[in-house]
């Protein structure tokens, strides 16, 4: 495949970045990943906007504007072959000379683009979509969990958990006993026709999907739809619980913890909610 690598397209084969980059040693970096169908992406001003605002809380100077990003992901796309694609973008701080923790100052950020592909555009239907079982655990991971940061062990052990199960994702609570969110999902819960997801705090990433679902939601449903706590047992006496993300939409959990969920198959709602998006996800 060809990859971009701090300002050239080149076969991955070629990219090469020093072992003293950062996003090695640290995991000080920033990525994205924006889905992309027959050459259009899908929530592209959003993505890019939450990378620039990471980059901006971690102090890397990353000198990329918005139309600097479309062309690279433009570029990317048609060389990749304009099927269904994931864009994975990725600034880390750069490579530094000397061994310190805090921020060097005057190195050059890395930026590094791949593109790989992923399963057709979701679909709104009951029959063929696919049905997700999911445990649940303490959110052991940082305390920063709004910043899209490289550094995702905290994540890669969470979805572990579910994973040695032969499940899908692991939806984390608090210590407090509150949803958080999935190991790489925001989560939704649909109790009585009305739609809940945890409101946005250092607690949980802003997801796009979220983001644009909500919108969707609001304009062009007469759902009611609500950002605020969602407790454990909420969860698990739901009607409906959905996982969104860039790649999967949104996608129905029939089975929490081995207790099924509504009747185990995607509900009403849900195909509501992906036709919905499905419909207008472009448009924003
Ligand atoms: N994961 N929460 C976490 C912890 C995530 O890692 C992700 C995305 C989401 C959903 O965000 P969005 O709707 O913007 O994709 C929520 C990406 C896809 C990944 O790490 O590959």
């Amino acid at each position: 495949s060809v990859v971009y690598l701090n300002g050239q397209f080149m076969q991955a084969a070629e990219a090469k970045i020093s072992p003293m980059d950062r996003g090695f040693l640290f995991g000080d970096g920033i990525y994205e990943v924006i889905p992309s169908y027959g050459g259009r992406c899908v929530g592209f001003a959003a993505h890019i906007q939450r990378l620039q605002t990471g980059l901006a809380a971690l102090d890397i100077q990353c000198a990329m504007t918005v139309q600097d990003w479309q062309q690279l992901v433009q570029q990317l796309i048609q060389s990749n072959g304009e099927g269904n694609l994931g864009i994975y973008l990725h600034v880390s701080r750069g490579t530094d000379t000397k061994r310190a923790h805090a921020y060097p100052k005057a190195i050059a950020a890395t930026i590094f683009a791949y593109a790989f592909e992923i399963s057709a555009e979701p679909l709104a239907d009951t029959e063929t979509a696919p049905c997700y079982k999911v445990i649940t655990a303490e959110d052991l991971r940082w305390q920063r969990c709004h910043i899209k940061s490289t550094a995702l062990l905290g994540n890669v052990m969470h979805h572990q958990q579910a994973a040695a199960l032969g499940l899908n994702e692991c939806i984390l609570f608090d210590e407090h006993g509150f949803l958080t969110e999935g190991s790489s999902t925001n989560v939704f819960i649909v109790k009585d026709t009305v739609v809940i997801t945890p409101p946005l705090s250092h607690k949980i990433l802003p997801g796009i999907t979220r983001q644009l679902l909500l919108s969707i939601l609001r304009q062009h449903s007469k759902l009611t739809v609500e950002e605020r706590p969602v407790s454990k047992h909420e969860l698990l006496i739901a009607d409906e619980v959905w996982l969104t993300s860039s790649s999967k939409e949104v996608a129905a959990v029939v089975e929490v913890d081995g207790l099924r969920i509504g009747n185990q198959r995607p509900g009403p709602v849900w195909q509501l909610a992906q036709s919905l998006f499905s419909q207008y996800k472009y448009e924003y």
